[in-house]
């Protein structure tokens, strides 16, 4: 029975009531009456939809940091990061759920069909892999800086699509714990409608070896929040998490970084945290979450992080920040990253940088201290 007919009846037994003015008769009723409409309004308010594996997968990525410039870097780069055993562990023991691993396979494929990818680097990624899955992280492989696809993204696509089904095949036996992120912050020539039709494919390609796995799928514009809406998604994989990347205010975050022409003019903008700045974040993070809550799909904030040129205050003051308002909406976030630039970890001193570390997790120290 419908909530409205519920109390349509009972408002008539009321009236009835009323009639034959039996006053103990008519608080019997009315008590009844009020019961029996709190329950048919639970029956008639929609369950909420179970959640799909993707959310599920989203909480388990919780916090993470990024291991950028290692396995992305090209082989002998001086600013190349080593990855070592004991990082694995020193990240898990830091409280972090998940690790990003970006990878760039374009540089380790051979450059003509079938696009062998090199078994020595897969290998380094395996073992990379294995090290994060043994310390219980969750970890999303990331296709990382496929200069073709940006460039010239016809001629790159063939092999972009030889390296996912590559992948798949060789990961598809791994624990649900690893997740496959299509392609780093889709930019260049690869526009939103270039970009909606390459994802589309590789999603089919990694769905025909491995239709279970997550994936992890940015909007174009190097995964800019303002483009999620161009973002179309076969409705019914429910195995998809949707990530972005946060950078803003670049002038800040990205002051004096060498790979960012003219930012050298930016050396000493400083992040207060001042209500301005908040209202920055909040007003790009609702609608992020607007669109997440629209189109059901959760969200990973994959990159954020302030360069080494910035001072360690601000850098912490608006990473606390940043990380503040993703958990705020229910985003899993990775750091951008681990141990170079922007490094969380000092790896010469072999210390976190513990300001840095601090704004990371200190969703973490509040959900303990409520608890
Ligand atoms: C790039 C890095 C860069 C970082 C911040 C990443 O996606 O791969 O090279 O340092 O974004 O700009």
């Amino acid at each position: 029975m419908r909530f409205a007919q519920v109390c349509a009846r009972f408002q008539r037994a009321d009236r009835a009531a009323a009639l034959c003015s039996a006053s103990v008769l008519r608080l019997v009723v009315r008590w009844f009456g009020a019961a029996a409409c709190a329950l048919a309004f639970l029956a008639a308010v929609p369950a909420a939809p179970a959640e799909d594996e993707a959310a599920r997968y989203n909480r388990e990525l919780g916090r993470g940091v990024n291991l950028g410039n290692a396995l992305d870097a090209p082989t002998g780069a001086t600013w190349a990061v080593r990855l070592k055993s004991e990082y694995f562990r020193t990240i898990r023991q830091a409280g972090f759920d998940s690790v990003r691993i970006p990878v760039s396979w374009s540089l380790h494929a051979a450059a003509q069909p079938p696009y062998r990818i090199e078994p020595g680097f897969f290998a380094n990624v395996d073992w990379a892999i294995n090290q994060a899955l043994s310390q219980g992280l969750a970890v999303v492989l990331d296709v990382h800086h496929d200069v073709d696809m940006e460039r010239q993204p016809d001629q790159g696509f063939p092999r972009l699509v030889a390296i996912w089904e590559q992948l798949a095949q060789h990961y598809r036996d791994y624990p649900d714990k690893l997740s496959f992120e299509l392609l780093n912050e889709p930019s260049g020539a690869l526009t939103d409608e270039k970009w909606q039709g390459v994802m589309s494919a590789l999603l089919r390609t990694v769905r025909a070896k491995d239709p279970k796995r997550i994936v992890v799928v940015g909007p174009a514009f190097w995964n800019s929040l303002d483009h999620l809406d161009k973002l179309v998604l076969p409705p019914d994989d429910r195995r998809i998490v949707v990530t972005f990347h946060y950078y803003v205010p670049l002038k800040f975050t990205h002051q004096a970084a060498g790979w960012v022409p003219g930012s050298d003019k930016w050396k000493g903008t400083t992040w207060t945290g001042a209500p301005e700045e908040q209202a920055v974040i909040d007003r790009d993070f609702d609608k992020a979450a607007a669109w997440a809550a629209r189109n059901a799909r959760p969200l990973y904030l994959g990159e954020f992080g302030a360069f080494e040129a910035a001072d360690m205050d601000s850098r912490a003051n608006w990473t606390r920040a940043v990380a503040e308002a993703a958990e705020k909406r229910g985003f899993s976030f990775a750091y951008w990253e681990f141990c170079s630039g922007f490094g969380a970890y000092d790896p010469v001193a072999q210390k976190w940088r513990a300001p840095l570390l601090q704004a990371l997790m200190e969703g973490k120290r509040k959900d303990q201290t409520k608890r």
